[in-house]
């Protein structure tokens, strides 16, 4: 047998990303390569990139700048871009860094094992098509062997409502939903490999509505239940959730379902209606409002989390006190805010009233300042209570394991012999910025 060659696979942005890096990963197995962790030695290097934002965008472009040299000591390196930048970009990136062997978009990667083999000596392969064919039914079988206690899970893929800022519609297409029986089958084979947890994947993933095996189309809510029914499986977590697709039998199952988990990642953007209105948000910030009080009856005790933008195109101070006594009234868990980025192609890109970069980073700061307290508020209220820990890998100091609460915080205990994947009781001791610490009940 000749030797295994090696891949190294950097991945940016979103979670879906790193589901997509594993899933093409194992589609490189059959051409014989195997996962490394550093670029150094290996044979191809492909970068999994994100198209969200400028700045994220850019990253890609400098590690390849840092890339070159290992592709001038070693011609043989073939070096892949995947994702959305890919997407976006496609034989430009070719044309701005001649070192790229391979570029492939998001919906094609299952044709990888052929791109790879066209691909180095000089030639280049290119694929950034939207192909009829459902990739997931094309890619080759997982593998079986065991694996760590979480995984991620993508469901629903792409989306159509076309908020004015975002890339998505364009770098990952038409909102398209997997069959329940495929989902039901790749999460009993992710349990019997020694998964405890998965967090189903979907730019719009409570817009999920797959074709169940009666043949009719099954809303999130129902193939959650579907879900809880495999033993062994303790948690289920779903991201990222849009405000009008939140319905009454989502709802309830955050109620009800003892195995999903009582956190929810639920974007609002803004505050403002005039901004959500020319963000092409379809919500207004009474109706965010009103969904997240139907949720918290459903489930009092939900950690909700966001993100914001701020600096839209025409943001005023006063659209800006509307997005801050939003986050007061809502009061977070958890937020994700960033400052608007121009992004070539979306409407919001072709407008005028752009906000002073200055304007935007205050604007920021100040968001930030008080969806910090928030957060640190909530994991301070966790000190003293009991909650529920998978434990995933060992901690910095000897004998202490991590793992993650029913919250979504990571928790530290110092407990011997305590294996990942183990789901144990823990009273929360200490609240840091980051972290929790507690111990085994
Ligand atoms: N500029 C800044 N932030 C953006 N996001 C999406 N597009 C942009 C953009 N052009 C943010 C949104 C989204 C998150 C994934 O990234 O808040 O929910
Ligand atoms: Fe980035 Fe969006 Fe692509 Fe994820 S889907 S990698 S967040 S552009």
């Amino acid at each position: 047998m000749s030797e295994a060659k090696k891949l190294y696979i950097k991945t940016y942005g979103c979670q879906m990303n790193v589901y997509d890096s594993e899933r093409m990963a194992e589609a490189l197995g059959p051409n014989g390569y195997v996962t490394v962790d550093s670029p150094d030695e290996a044979d191809m290097i492909l970068l999994n990139t994100c198209h969200i934002r400028e700045k994220a965008a850019e990253k890609v472009y400098s590690e390849l700048g840092r890339l070159r040299g290992l592709k001038t000591r070693r011609p043989d390196l073939k070096i892949g871009v995947a994702g959305c930048v890919a997407q976006a970009e496609g034989a430009e990136i070719m044309l701005r860094q001649p070192m790229v062997d391979l570029v492939v978009g998001p919906q094609s990667y299952h044709r990888l094992p052929e791109l790879e083999a066209k691909a180095g000596g000089g030639q280049k392969a290119l694929d950034t098509d939207f192909p009829e064919e459902d990739k997931f039914a094309e890619l080759a079988a997982r593998p079986k062997a065991k694996r760590g206690p979480t995984a991620f899970l993508t469901v629903q893929e792409g989306c159509d409502k076309f908020c004015a800022f975002c890339v998505v519609p364009y770098t990952r297409g038409a909102e398209v939903s997997r069959p329940v029986d495929r989902v039901l089958t790749e999460a009993r084979d992710l349990v019997s490999r020694g998964v405890r947890e998965i967090t189903l994947l979907g730019q719009n993933v409570n817009a999920y509505h797959g074709e169940g095996p009666d043949g009719r189309d099954w809303g999130l809510a129902r193939l959650v239940y579907a879900l809880a029914e495999i033993d062994g499986l303790a948690r289920i977590r779903f991201t990222t959730s849009h405000p009008n697709d939140m319905d009454n039998a989502l709802i309830a199952a955050l109620g009800d379902c003892d195995k999903l988990m009582p956190y929810l990642h639920l974007p609002v953007q803004a505050g403002s209606d005039r901004i959500l209105k020319r963000m092409n948000r379809s919500h207004t910030r009474d109706s965010y409002f009103r969904v997240v009080e139907r949720i918290r009856e459903a489930r009092p005790d939900i950690a909700l989390s966001g993100d914001f933008i701020v600096g839209f195109p025409e943001e005023t101070d006063a659209d800006f006190a509307e997005t801050m006594d939003l986050v007061r009234r809502v009061n977070y868990a958890a937020c994700f805010s960033f400052k608007y980025s121009s992004r070539p192609g979306t409407p919001a890109a072709e407008r005028g009233g752009q906000v002073d970069p200055e304007v935007a980073s205050a604007r920021l700061i100040e968001l930030q300042a008080l969806l910090n307290a928030q957060q640190l508020a909530f994991m301070k209220a966790m000190v003293g209570r009991e909650v529920g820990v998978l434990f995933e890998k060992p901690g910095r100091h000897p004998g202490q394991m991590v793992g993650k609460s029913d919250y979504l915080h990571a928790v530290h205990v110092t407990a011997e012999g305590l294996a990942p994947g183990t789901l144990a009781r823990v009273r929360i001791i200490d609240a840091g910025a980051n972290s929790l610490a507690g111990v085994l009940v």
